[in-house]
């Protein structure tokens, strides 16, 4: 035998030095859900360890992250109920919490990377991500909100505008309104492939933003589909967009893969909730053991092609990273 390749797995250095992917929690988004008032800290039944937080709490977290290395945040609004109308004007209302709550972080943190979501659903009384008319969900009448919506978010200081929706010249239409706005210097970090998947149960339990009526299957991906995802990431690029992500992540390692082979730009990918949730679940059975699979899980998504990944695990890997 000749060729042994066990020879370059003998030591813990050896094995170092020939690794081929590494992750670090410069690598890693940590999604953080606000709520309005003070004091609040709710958990969130279908993803333990993750909570509604209130802004004072919200600024805590990001401290105690920053000193773990994790530098990027990417954050999601509680909205009551009594906020949300058909066109969801409460999104860029002056008095928005959201935009409030980014604008005390970015001042608080100005180092830190802020990301936004950019889409209807939490705000909106039919919990869809674009405007609903007769039961449909209307393309070109949704495009306009969504800019007024990232204008109002590049005001407050985010550093890059996440529109999550799914509808067609989305991307375009932000730009164009962020530039006419001089917020040339503000990012778009699109959801260029993002699937009709059923693995956003738990997101949507926190915001209790789930669909009224219908599905998501108009506007969001068929899990099906590859090629798609390639159209898709082709747009985004011609319309502005600095940063492509997929969404969900372990299920799509492939699509990950080909947009990263596709693409100059940034891949990113989101290890969504319910991904997230169901290694949580196996661990609390005592099934998985945490500290192992979790890497190994995250691990996957740079192999595949990821620069970024946008996870629920991003604070626990920063602390396995500094051990
Ligand atoms: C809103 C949005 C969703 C997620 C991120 N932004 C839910 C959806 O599209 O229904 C899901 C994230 C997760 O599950 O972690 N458009």
């Amino acid at each position: 035998m000749l060729q042994r390749p066990r020879r370059n797995r003998r030591t813990e250095a050896i094995r170092n030095l020939v690794q081929e992917t590494h992750l670090s929690p410069a690598h890693l988004v940590y999604p953080l859900f606000v709520i309005e008032g003070a004091g609040i800290k709710e958990e969130i039944k279908s993803l333990p360890g993750n909570y509604r937080l209130s802004l004072d709490n919200i600024l805590q977290e990001i401290e105690s992250c920053m000193e773990l290395g994790l530098q990027s945040f990417i954050l999601f609004p509680v909205v009551p109920e009594s906020y949300k109308d058909k066109t969801a004007t409460y999104s860029y209302h002056p008095d928005n919490f959201y935009l409030k709550a980014a604008q005390a972080i970015k001042q608080q943190f100005p180092e830190c990377c802020l990301i936004s979501d950019v889409a209807m659903d939490p705000y909106s009384s039919d919990g869809h991500d674009g405007l609903v008319e007769d039961g449909e969900i209307v393309n070109d009448k949704t495009l306009p909100i969504l800019a007024k919506m990232a204008v109002a978010q590049a005001a407050a200081g985010f550093d890059f505008i996440g529109p999550s929706d799914m509808m067609d010249g989305r991307v375009r239409t932000i730009r164009e309104a962020l530039d006419e706005n001089d917020f040339k210097e503000t990012g778009i970090l699109s959801y260029t492939a993002k699937y009709a998947s059923a693995y956003y149960g738990p997101f949507r339990d926190a915001l209790d933003s789930a669909p009224k009526a219908g599905d998501k299957k108009t506007y969001q991906m068929n899990p099906a589909n590859k090629t798609e995802a390639l159209l898709e990431a082709t747009l985004d690029t011609e319309e502005g967009a600095d940063m492509l992500m997929v969404k969900p992540a372990l299920n799509y390692l492939d699509i990950i893969q080909s947009l990263k082979q596709a693409s100059k730009l940034p891949i990113v990918c989101y290890h969504v909730s319910g991904e997230c949730a169901m290694l949580i679940a196996a661990c609390q059975n005592n099934w998985l053991e945490y500290e192992k699979a979790m890497p190994e899980t995250l691990l996957s998504m740079r192999r595949a092609g990821a620069d970024i990944i946008i996870t629920y695990f991003a604070k626990d890997y920063a602390k396995l990273y500094i051990k």
